[in-house]
């Protein structure tokens, strides 16, 4: 089975940032010049997979008009020095295949994900979660990850090591190693205390599921939160059958902080725009 979708989820409000996020969506904040979705866009068509899914919600229209052509703007600017601004979105849009829903309550991202089935249907995909942004080494972390979905045919997730005392942000994994780091995964805990965590490998917004996940996720009670978690829905998947855990080779800066916010704009100031 070859991935070609990449679903997004991004109806979340981004009450970390606000008021910046009162009247406009988090995935649209810029890093540096770019829209915070754009690099996760950018990542998964460096993967092959070039018909982006994104689940948005009240107050995200913003993100598919960015993703459309801006007639009036591109009239306006035509033959000036500006136009060439637009020429790496106006490639992302020729290249690829956009499509919409909108998840009418927010109950997790389980529960986004399965809102998100209607876009996908009964193929394997990748979900890109944008708050973390990822700068993969050698290739994106898309990347790294199918091409081990197209070795193994399983859910994947991608692991990072964090601090022990960060583990209530994350879904935590245990699991024995099967190859430099790859892991098979035995179990999975949404936001442990560091007493409760299973290790200190913590899962980041990259995923590969099997479609089986859509009907698991139909039952998936909520869990942590009151909301239904797509970590209680994989630790099924594992239990079972196969899922694996993969600690990327990459960076990740997490996006859904003000802090990671300020560090990721740090990063590509430095590597990216100071040079131009
Ligand atoms: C979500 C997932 C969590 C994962 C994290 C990665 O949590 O539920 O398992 O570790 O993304 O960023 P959220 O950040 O939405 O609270």
């Amino acid at each position: 089975m070859v991935i070609k979708k990449c679903l997004f989820p991004a109806a979340g409000y981004g009450t970390r940032f606000l008021p910046a996020t009162k009247a406009m969506p988090k995935e649209m904040l810029p890093v540096v010049d770019k829209p915070l979705i754009q690099y996760g866009v950018e990542e998964a068509l460096e993967a092959g997979l070039n018909h982006i899914a994104v689940v948005t919600g009240r107050g995200k229209r913003a993100i598919a008009d960015y993703f459309d052509v801006s007639y009036e703007l591109e009239d306006q600017i035509k033959g000036s020095t500006k136009e060439e601004l637009l020429a790496p979105i106006r490639e992302i849009l020729d290249r690829t295949v956009f499509s919409f829903t909108r998840q009418k309550a927010m109950n997790g991202l389980g529960h986004a994900i399965l809102t998100g089935e209607t876009l996908i249907g009964n193929e394997a995909f990748a979900v890109v979660l944008a708050d973390d942004l990822c700068v993969g080494e050698g290739s994106g972390v898309l990347s790294q990850m199918v091409a081990l979905y197209e070795k193994h045919q399983c859910s994947i997730v991608a692991l990072e090591e964090i601090p022990i005392a960060e583990t209530h942000k994350y879904g935590v994994i245990s699991g024995h190693q099967i190859e430099d780091d790859l892991y098979e995964i035995t179990h999975m805990v949404e936001k442990p205390t560091p007493e409760e965590a299973p290790s200190n490998l913590a899962i980041i917004g990259r995923y590969i599921f099997t479609p089986d996940i859509f009907d698991i996720l139909r039952h998936t009670q909520p869990g942590v939160h009151d909301e239904i978690q797509i970590t209680d829905a994989l630790q099924e998947q594992a239990s079972n059958g196969r899922v694996l855990g993969y600690k990327f080779k990459g960076r990740r800066f997490d996006c859904g902080s003000i802090g990671g916010f300020v560090t990721a704009t740090n990063y590509f100031y430095e590597h990216y725009c100071s040079k131009k």
